[in-house]
């Protein structure tokens, strides 16, 4: 067997697909096999397009425009398109096939994408059900990113999952430093790529991670800040506070981190650090519903109770929000009726 057809096996890919043009930002064309999905041509090509599900019309962060060649909207597509991404050609590169010529839009920033083999480096318990991983960028390797973004973690085949697996994952670490990338990673029970970083990654194995992917970042402006995060939602949040430390920043800001019960609460002793080394801020911890017996002196309730109570700038604020969709939406709904205006509300909804 000819060596290309080998490959084309790994892949499973037959050997006879078509080749079709894709021609990219009205600029650059390629050529490309046909037979699979938009996302997974182009990675092939080392276009690397965010995903958090795999290719599975769960995320939506594989949005791409696609403006010729890709027929109508898919059934697995609709819950993931609004009216208005349908009008202007916007669909899930996991759900177009390259069954034709095509004519596609990508986000210039996607074409600094890279991805790398990182060795881990440490795992530290940040409490029960979190832990913070920090990996190494190969030799000389740099990463540059913006606060807030995230990265994707590749998941290899393992005795709990049967095909390799992408999840995305918050950057947690201090952007002054370049050469390692930290995630503060929450146990999903049984979870494909938790339980295998949980249970089966050790400090010295080497992992790929793709990325730097996303939008969500601080504004270049002095309005105070609130930020809201429950559980590993503190990742996004730490980063952007090493970088308030880092550029002197003399913004004023308060963190609002929720957490069911005491044990839930991780980052406390960090957050109080910052507390000490920035100009302006705040940090209010806060436990919905403390077990009897459990030490817990700060506030309880909700977070978005501890916010309405506590919060008095809404409406001259800015929101930076991080963690699972129930707890962002719920926050959104009240700093909405606080006065914060939507424009100034931002989130990264872990799905
Ligand atoms: C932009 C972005 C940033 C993120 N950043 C972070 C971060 O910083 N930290 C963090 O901890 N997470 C983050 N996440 C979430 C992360 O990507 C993963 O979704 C999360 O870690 C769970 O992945 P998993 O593979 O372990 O679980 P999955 O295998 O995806 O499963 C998730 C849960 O669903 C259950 N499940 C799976 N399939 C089924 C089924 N068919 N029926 C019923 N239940 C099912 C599993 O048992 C598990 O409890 C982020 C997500 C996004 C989109
Ligand atoms: S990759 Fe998740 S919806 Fe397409």
């Amino acid at each position: 067997m000819a060596d290309s057809q080998k490959a084309d096996s790994i892949d499973n890919t037959s050997p006879r697909q078509k080749m079709y043009k894709i021609k990219i930002n009205e600029e650059k064309e390629i050529e490309v096999e046909g037979g699979k999905s938009l996302l997974s041509t182009l990675r092939r090509q080392k276009i690397f397009i965010p995903t958090a599900c795999g290719g599975k019309a769960k995320c939506g962060l594989c949005k791409l425009k696609v403006l010729e060649g890709a027929g109508p909207v898919l059934a697995s597509e609709e819950p993931l398109l609004n009216d208005k991404e349908k009008q202007s050609n916007v669909r899930l590169s996991c759900q177009v096939k390259v069954e034709k010529d095509l004519k596609i839009i990508i986000p210039p920033e996607l074409f600094a994408v890279k991805e790398y083999s990182c060795k881990c480096v440490e795992i530290t318990d940040l409490n029960y059900d979190i832990k913070q991983l920090r990996f190494e960028l190969p030799a000389g390797g740099q990463l540059d990113y913006t606060p807030g973004q995230y990265m994707h973690l590749f998941v290899p085949v393992y005795e709990k999952s049967s095909q390799p697996t992408v999840r995305a994952y918050s950057i947690s670490s201090d952007p002054s430093d370049k050469n390692h990338i930290e995630f503060i990673m929450r146990l999903a029970p049984d979870g494909i790529s938790t339980t295998y970083c949980f249970k089966y990654l050790k400090v010295g194995d080497n992992i790929r991670l793709g990325g730097p992917y996303g939008q969500f970042k601080l504004s270049d402006t002095n309005t105070p800040i609130v930020f809201i995060a429950g559980g590993s939602g503190i990742s996004a949040i730490k980063c952007m506070l090493h970088n308030l430390k880092n550029t002197g920043s003399k913004r004023k800001a308060v963190l609002y981190l929720g957490a069911n019960k005491v044990k839930d609460l991780c980052g406390l002793k960090l957050m109080s650090q910052f507390e000490k080394e920035l100009a302006d801020f705040k940090f209010i911890p806060a436990v919905a519903s403390p077990d009897e017996g459990e030490n817990w002196n700060g506030k309880t309730g909700l977070i978005t109770q501890v916010v309405r109570e506590d919060l008095k700038n809404a409406a001259e604020s800015e929101a930076y929000l991080c963690g699972s969709p129930g707890m962002i939406d719920a926050s959104v709904k009240v700093l909405k009726e606080m006065g914060t205006k939507e424009e100034n509300i931002f989130y990264d909804k872990f799905e």
